[in-house]
């Protein structure tokens, strides 16, 4: 992550009644990382979101975004965001092309920008065909796929997108991502995206949180939540050998951080602190041993999740 945050939470807190919906939250969201924001429903992403745009007041504590303050300058914070909705909401009775035209003049760009980028908006979501049609006539998969075009017209600095592919088919979702991890990547765009789809999230998120009940309680790259979650922050790396001699074994235990060297059948799974693959490699080789395979145990989003609600 960069050294200065692009988002940043301090103590958030927001009570409503008597639910504590987000619970001293602090958050830092470095430019151009795509965070991934999971947790069950009601977990307090929604309202989490919402307090870093400005649209809902936090209790206490402080939502920083772009280095505003999101409670105290949130037209500031508006100018420099993008946000999807739960529930995106446009001109129902306006065409999807005008839609999407009105953010571009928002934006300020020329009428001859604005017909170029929202034609190439709408043909990246898709939608060139339904470009003239009412927005009330759209699936809702179609509106979730133009709310997705009304941030690529935008480009804003920060896109906070709730549930974006919500009713998008699976085709549809991971063409659409790509391209918005793309569009993200070639713009330095710093994304905040909640969803429900690991395996999506998986794929384009950067860093990942996982919320409950108002709290983070993990936070990081699918491959060290893996770690901290499933193998108690080791490294398991897995290797296969044409012949497995007390000698080769013997020379893996004495690289340093080395742990434990665990035998069964024609593998060893060596147990470390880090990645020592270059450094096992080359003792193999040393000892004249033949190596056939050697992977780093890696964990799905899936399982991580689910290890977190195993442990609630
Ligand atoms: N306007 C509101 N008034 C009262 N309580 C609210 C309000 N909005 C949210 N809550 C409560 O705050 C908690 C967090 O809700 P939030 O919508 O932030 O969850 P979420 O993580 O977005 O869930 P989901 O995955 O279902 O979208 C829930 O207990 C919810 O009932
Ligand atoms: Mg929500």
């Amino acid at each position: 992550m960069n050294a200065q945050p692009v988002i940043e939470t301090t103590d958030l807190t927001k009570v409503y009644d008597s639910v504590t919906a987000v619970d001293k939250l602090n958050l830092r969201i470095g430019a151009g990382e795509i965070f991934g924001f999971l947790g069950p429903n009601g977990a307090g992403k929604t309202t989490t979101i919402l307090m870093l745009l400005g649209l809902t007041e936090p209790t206490s504590g402080v939502a920083r975004v772009a280095d505003f303050n999101s409670t105290r300058e949130p037209l500031k914070v508006k100018r420099v965001a993008g946000y999807i909705p739960e529930k995106v909401g446009f001109y129902e009775d306006l065409t999807a092309y005008y839609n999407l035209a009105y953010t571009a003049r928002l934006n300020g760009l020329s009428e001859e920008l604005v017909m170029k980028r929202v034609g190439e908006a709408l043909d990246m979501v898709g939608l060139s065909s339904k470009a003239n049609q009412p927005v009330s006539t759209m699936s809702r998969g179609m509106k979730q796929r133009l709310a997705l075009g009304d941030i690529l017209v935008k480009t804003p600095r920060v896109a906070f997108m709730d549930e974006p592919t919500s009713g998008i088919d699976p085709k549809g979702v991971n063409e659409i991502l790509d391209l918005i991890a793309k569009v993200a990547k070639e713009q330095g765009m710093t994304i905040v995206m909640s969803s429900h789809q690991l395996a999506l999230v998986q794929r384009i998120c950067t860093r990942v949180g996982i919320m409950i009940k108002g709290k983070m309680v993990a936070e990081g790259s699918v491959a060290q939540l893996g770690r901290d979650a499933i193998s108690g922050g080791r490294y398991l790396i897995e290797i296969q050998l044409v012949e497995i001699t007390s000698l080769l074994i013997d020379a893996i235990k004495r690289i340093s951080g080395v742990t434990d060297v665990d035998r069964t059948g024609d593998m060893l799974v060596v147990t470390s602190g880090k990645d020592l693959r270059p450094q096992i490699a080359k003792a193999i080789v040393e000892n004249n041993g033949l190596l056939v395979r050697m992977n780093i145990q890696s964990y799905g989003l899936e399982d991580i999740y689910m290890r977190y609600f195993r442990e609630v």
